[in-house]
């Protein structure tokens, strides 16, 4: 069985450091990448990050995850609030996945409180900032066994 964890960032994301900071905080997206990928690797995992401001970039991801990964962590940006078709790509993903943000949508903009991705995850985890990250990582190990 593959041993890899694939994490998918979506829109905006590669802006993480300078956007909104009162919000998303000031690590980059590969401050976050570096320290995930350190927790994966102690519990035995390797992780490989895609990030896209691309919808179909993100969907096709997806499905070549299937024959590569044996988990997924996803914080899809916006296209969280708004992507059946992500949502759909997901639900096809036979191994554990989880919604990660790294602010609270529930607690923000009324647009932000649906997410398509819910409803077809193992579940989800936001609002700790970059904990977030750290937290799925730990379920999706703890899901893998
Ligand atoms: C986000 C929350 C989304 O509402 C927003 O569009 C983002 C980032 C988060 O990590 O808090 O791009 O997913």
């Amino acid at each position: 069985m593959s041993r890899e964890i694939l994490l998918l960032s979506g829109p905006n994301l590669d802006l993480l450091g300078t956007r909104s900071p009162d919000i998303y905080g000031h690590a980059t997206l590969d401050d976050h990448v570096a320290r995930v990928r350190s927790l994966a690797e102690a519990r035995g995992y390797s992780l490989r990050h895609l990030q896209s401001n691309f919808e179909g970039v993100l969907i096709e991801a997806i499905h070549e995850a299937r024959t590569t990964s044996a988990a997924v962590i996803f914080n899809a940006g916006a296209l969280t609030h708004s992507s059946w078709a992500l949502a759909d790509a997901l639900a096809i993903f036979p191994g554990p996945k989880v919604e990660v943000h790294l602010s609270n949508p529930a607690a923000r903009e009324p647009f932000r409180h649906v997410s398509t991705l819910a409803g077809v995850v193992n579940g989800s985890i936001a609002g700790f900032g970059a904990q977030s990250y750290d937290l799925a990582v730990a379920a999706v190990c703890d899901l893998l066994g």
